[in-house]
This record gives structure tokens, sequence and C-alpha cells, in this order.
């Protein structure tokens, strides 16, 4: 795992690190980035021992400046096709790992990088973080499922008014619009989302799972068909606990 040349995976103890690492670019996303995430998301997926995954961004300016701009609507159709394809296909792995993911962000979070951010569970970010959805500016529509999830998450009013202008906005306001969990000093930033990790990680793993495929599938439903599902998590869960197929 450690071959990479766009990211660095790393686990310690029960805990994924995933560092965007292409700061000479502000980790703007490239096809070879996008080709490694798949790798390292298919890792975490299926690695019962990872608990919780932070994604975070390499050097001192920017979690991901969103799509490398040198690749943008430049390259030849198969190269195309191939992005199309990686893209259809990470976005759908990102949503749908059992395991919290949590993103630490600092500095410029624009396009895929919001997007990749829109994909984790829980967002921190640091008092210098910009977040943008630039696309519309660029001739396109934001298609690494931010027309989806930012609604979604911050409402659809609030996700209009970030993609309708391409605009780009503070940590203070996306926290006020819901669209981060917690803002904190720059300096604190890898040490508040660590902790998050390990509390997390110090709980039962099947319970872990058991309440983000709730809230996130349920999302998805209606109330009565979530409660229902609800009920049979819970009964799955506790049936494993006790060995006892009776208990509800
Ligand atoms: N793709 C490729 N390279 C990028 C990039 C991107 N999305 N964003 C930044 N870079 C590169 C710059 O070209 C520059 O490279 P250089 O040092 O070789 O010239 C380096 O990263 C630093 O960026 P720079 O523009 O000098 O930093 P800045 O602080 O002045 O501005 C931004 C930062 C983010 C405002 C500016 O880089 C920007 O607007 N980037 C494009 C954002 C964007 O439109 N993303 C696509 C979304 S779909």
């Amino acid at each position: 795992m450690s071959n990479f040349e766009t990211v660095i995976y790393e686990k310690r103890d029960s805990i994924a690190f995933v560092t965007l690492n292409r700061p000479g670019v502000l980790n703007a996303y490239n096809v070879r980035m996008r080709d490694e995430l798949y790798q390292v998301l298919g890792a975490i997926k299926d690695d019962p021992e990872v608990m919780a995954a932070i994604f975070k961004g390499a050097g001192d300016k920017a979690f991901c400046a969103g799509a490398d701009l040198s690749e943008f609507l430049t390259a030849p159709s198969p190269t195309i096709a191939r992005q199309v394809r990686w893209e259809r296909d990470i976005w759908g792995l990102f949503l749908s790992l059992p395991q919290p993911l949590i993103a630490a962000l600092h500095g410029y979070v624009l396009g895929s990088g919001i997007e990749m951010a829109l994909c984790c569970d829980l967002r921190i970010a640091s008092e210098d973080a910009q977040f943008g959805l630039p696309e519309v500016g660029l001739g396109v529509i934001p298609a690494a499922g931010a027309t989806q999830t930012l609604p979604r998450i911050a409402g659809r009013a609030a996700a209009l008014e970030m993609m309708l202008t391409g605009r780009r906005i503070g940590a203070r306001k996306a926290l006020d619009m819901g669209l981060v969990n917690r803002v904190v000093a720059k300096s604190e930033l890898l040490l508040v989302v660590e902790d998050m990790a390990r509390q997390i990680a110090s709980f039962d793993p099947a319970v872990v799972r058991g309440i983000k495929e709730a809230i996130v599938k349920g999302l998805d439903m209606t109330l009565a068909e979530g409660l229902e599902m609800e009920k049979r998590l819970a009964s799955s869960l506790s049936r494993s606990r006790t060995g006892n197929s009776s208990a509800s």
C-alpha cells in the first residue's frame, strides 16, 4: 500500500489515514489520484480491523483544490472515458464504505475536494478552510456527487447558492450551514480528528457500523421504512451479541 505517487495510506491501530499528497499543486485531483484512491478505499472497505478512516491533505495550503486543471477537459477521449468510469466507481465506492469516515479540512477545499469531503461522514475544518464549487464558472456541473450530497447535508438553498454562484465560503459560514461539524484552530485540526477517530474506534465495531448504516440508508427511505430497518438492525445486533434468535 505504500507505493503510491499521489496518496499516502497508513494504518495505525485500527485507524486508516489517507493523505492526498500533491502539495505542489494544492493536492489537485488527477486520474492517478483517482486510481490510487480507488485502491485505498477498496482496502479500507475490506479490512475488518479498520474502525474509522481519516482523510486529509498534505501541505499547508489545501485539503484539495479540485480537479487537476491541467487534465480538465483536455484529455484525449480514451482517457476521458477511463476518467468517467473511475469517477462513477470511486464516488459510489466512497459512499459504500461501512466505517465512519472523517475529513480533516484545511485551506482550499474546492470542487472534487469538497465532493470528497461530502462522501465522508464527519467534516472537521480548521479556521482557514475555504469551501467552493467553481464548476459553474468552468462550464460544467459538479459531477462527483455534490449535486446530490450537498443538498442532503446542507439543504437545498445553500447547495444551490454555492453551486450557482461558484462563490467560496469560509469555515464559520460552512459551520452555520451544517457543511462541517466543527471548526477548530489549524494547529489542533489533526489532533481533534484523531481523537474523534480513536473515540469511535473504542466502541463495538458492529454497533458503530450499524449506526452508520441506519442513518445513511434511512435518509433515502420513508420514516416508516427507516424505523422498520432500525428495528431489524437493532434485533440482529442484539441476536449476534446474545446468540439468542428470539431476542428483540
Ligand atoms: N489543478 C492543477 N493545478 C492547480 C490547481 C488545480 N485545480 N489548483 C492549484 N494548482 C496549482 C497552481 O497551478 C500552482 O502551480 P505552480 O506553482 O506550478 O504555478 C500551485 O497549484 C499553487 O496554486 P496558486 O494558484 O499559485 O495558489 P494561490 O494561493 O494563488 O491560489 C487557488 C489558490 C486555489 C485559488 C487557485 O490555485 C485556483 O483557483 N485553483 C483552481 C481551483 C479550481 O478551479 N479547481 C477546479 C475545480 S472543478
